[in-house]
This record gives C-alpha cells, structure tokens and sequence, in this order.
C-alpha cells in the first residue's frame, strides 16, 4: 500500500503531441511520478463530447497519443498509464453525478460557452458536450485524486470536481475526497506563424518530429516584421522566435540573441539556428524513445493492458462504496 498521495490527469487524443502539450503538460507530469502515485489517463471519450460525428482518427489518435506518453519518459513502473473507455466505471459514476449535479453548475462552467462559439462548425447542443466536465470530475473523483495537475484553463472543472464532492458527500455520506487544482505553467508558446501553437492553426512543432524538420520550420518562422534586412535592428520583445528562446535557450543565449537582434548584429537565420541548437537536443531523447516503442507495439499494448486493469481495480473499489453510500440495490438485497 502506497502512501504516496494520489495525481490524476487526463488528455484527449486529438492527433500528434506538440511542444505545447510537452511544457503544459506532459513536463509536469513526468516529474510527478516519483512524489506521488500518478494515473495518467488517454480521455477518448472526452474526445467524443466535439468530435462524435467523425471517429475515424479516435483509434489512431489514442495509439499515438500512447506513444507520445512513453516517449515523453511516462513510465509504467511508477504510473498507471491507461485509456478512458477501458475503465467503464468512470462512465457509472458520470451517471450518478450526473443526478446530483444541478443544471446551472454545468452552464456556467466558462469553457461551456468559449467552445461552442469557438467550435461553430460543429454542433456541440449535445447533453454530452453540456457534460463533459462532470465527466472529467468523475474522472478525478473515481481514483480518489488528491491532486489534478492541469492549465489554468482547465482550473474551473477541477473547482466543479470539488462542489459535485461537497455535494454527493452532503447527501450520501464521505465518499468523494475532494481534489486539490495544481496549476502547471503555461508560459506562452507561438507557433511558427506567431499566433498560439495550436493543431486547428497547422502551426506546431511536433514532438515526433526529427532534426531536419524541426529546423526547416524554424526557419521560415514569422519573426520581428520590422526587421526586413540583416542591416535592420529589430525587436525581440515582439518576436515570437525570441518566445521560444525564452522557454527553450540559456540565459546566455538569450542575451546573445536579444543583443544581436537590437544592435542588427546578428541575423534571423543565425538567431533561428542558435534556438534550433537548444530545442532539438531537448526533443531528441524524445524522439528516441518513440521509435523504440513503435518497434515494439507488443509492449505498449501490454502496458496500457496492465494500465487499465489496474485503474479498474481503483475505480470500481470506489464504486463499490459510491453504490453503497446511494443504497443501490445489490444482488443480495432481493
Ligand atoms: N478536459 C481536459 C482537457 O480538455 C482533459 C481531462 C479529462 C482531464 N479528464 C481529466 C484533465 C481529468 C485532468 C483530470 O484538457
Ligand atoms: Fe526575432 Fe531573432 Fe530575428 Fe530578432 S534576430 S527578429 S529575435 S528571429
């Protein structure tokens, strides 16, 4: 028995990983794994609450998005890696919140409306899209979570997750533990055309992705648009390449390129290439490690297999004490 306290979080396979999910996300969790007894969770059915018209990616999104967790140094020994849907108590205990859970509580959850407006193309007036942070608070409540790290945008599901517990346990009794938020750093990450690094805008830089390409990118990344010659200084508070020196170069580096740009005594290529020099021996042992695991798809299969039998275990022993707390009827009961 551990005595490790207890981290949830999930992430919905939507295609390849990118640097963003790598500095939100995945960092913050690989570094958890020795303090806490760590679940990390592939939520394929949250991503059914937009995408439920078109599933065809859903099976190659999850595969990937499963290599992406090894890769990344998410490690079987220390965390129980698993997909969503392989653990159907968390859609039982979706259910019985989703009794206790007022209305209101759901439609005033911020995301509830930015998506919808954002994701126009879609229809999203469906019962599961109003419920899909309930689900996510099922996701945290079944293992019991003690801490949920996530973006600061995702803090309001885990402030829900922690009323619908006051609420059940005022009802039915101390079930529920209720979660605490651990908000990750989410320093601002552009993609290569500038705007926020985002699959919908086709401007990451993959986790997959080799030194080539990695390079290649870079170089036509948008920068300072003033600086249009090598002979004109330029200004890389404005300059989303020097956004990713902040995250990715040393301070000397930094200096160098914040120094070069403003004086003009360095050009874009060269300052493009001194960022390439720090950011592809950060992704190579990434890269490595998928390889690896795709030459062995036996193995990754195994551990989310193992994975998912143990967060079943998890789940359905605080199953069995939800349905006892609601007085459900048990076999022995009639
Ligand atoms: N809703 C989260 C997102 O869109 C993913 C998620 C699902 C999650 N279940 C979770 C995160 C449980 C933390 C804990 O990013
Ligand atoms: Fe941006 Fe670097 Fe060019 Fe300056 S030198 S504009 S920081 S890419």
């Amino acid at each position: 028995m551990t005595t490790k306290k207890r981290v949830l979080s999930g992430m919905r396979p939507t295609g390849a990983a990118h640097l963003g999910h790598l500095l939100g996300a995945f960092e913050n969790w690989e570094a958890m794994q020795d303090e806490y007894d760590t679940f990390y969770c592939i939520v394929d059915w949250h991503a059914l609450t937009t995408d439920y018209a078109d599933t065809s990616q859903l099976k190659a999104n999850t595969h990937e998005l499963a290599l992406d967790f090894l890769a990344v140094g998410l490690d079987p020994e220390r965390s129980t890696l698993f997909v969503q849907s392989h653990v159907p108590q968390h859609a039982e205990l979706h259910l019985l919140l989703s009794m206790v859970v007022p209305l209101p509580w759901l439609e005033r959850v911020p995301t509830y409306k930015e998506q919808m407006n954002q994701l126009r193309e879609k229809d999203l007036t469906t019962y599961g899209f109003l419920g899909y942070p309930l689900l996510q608070s099922a996701d945290i409540l079944i293992y019991r979570a003690d801490t949920v790290p996530v973006g600061v945008d995702q803090a309001p599901h885990v402030e829900l997750t922690r009323e619908i517990a006051r609420r059940f346990n005022n009802f039915y009794g101390p079930v529920l533990p209720e979660p605490e938020v651990k908000l990750t750093s989410t320093p601002k990450l552009p993609g290569t055309d500038g705007r926020k690094m985002s699959k919908s805008y086709r401007n990451t830089i993959g986790l997959a992705e080799d030194e080539a390409s990695i390079r290649k990118k870079l170089k036509t990344m948008v920068t300072d648009p003033a600086r249009k010659l090598r002979t004109d200084p330029g200004d890389p508070a404005i300059c989303p390449v020097f956004d990713l020196h902040k995250v990715f170069s040393t301070q000397e580096t930094r200096d160098w390129a914040a120094d070069g740009c403003r004086t003009a005594g360095i050009g874009c290529i060269e300052c493009k290439s001194a960022l390439a020099d720090a950011l592809v021996p950060r992704l190579e042992p990434i890269r490595a490690r998928r390889e690896a695991f795709e030459k062995r798809p036996d193995d990754v299969r195994d551990i989310f297999r193992e994975g998912g039998r143990k967060a079943r275990e998890v789940a359905e022993s605080t199953m069995v004490d939800v349905r006892a707390a609601i007085k459900l009827p048990t076999e022995d009961d009639l």
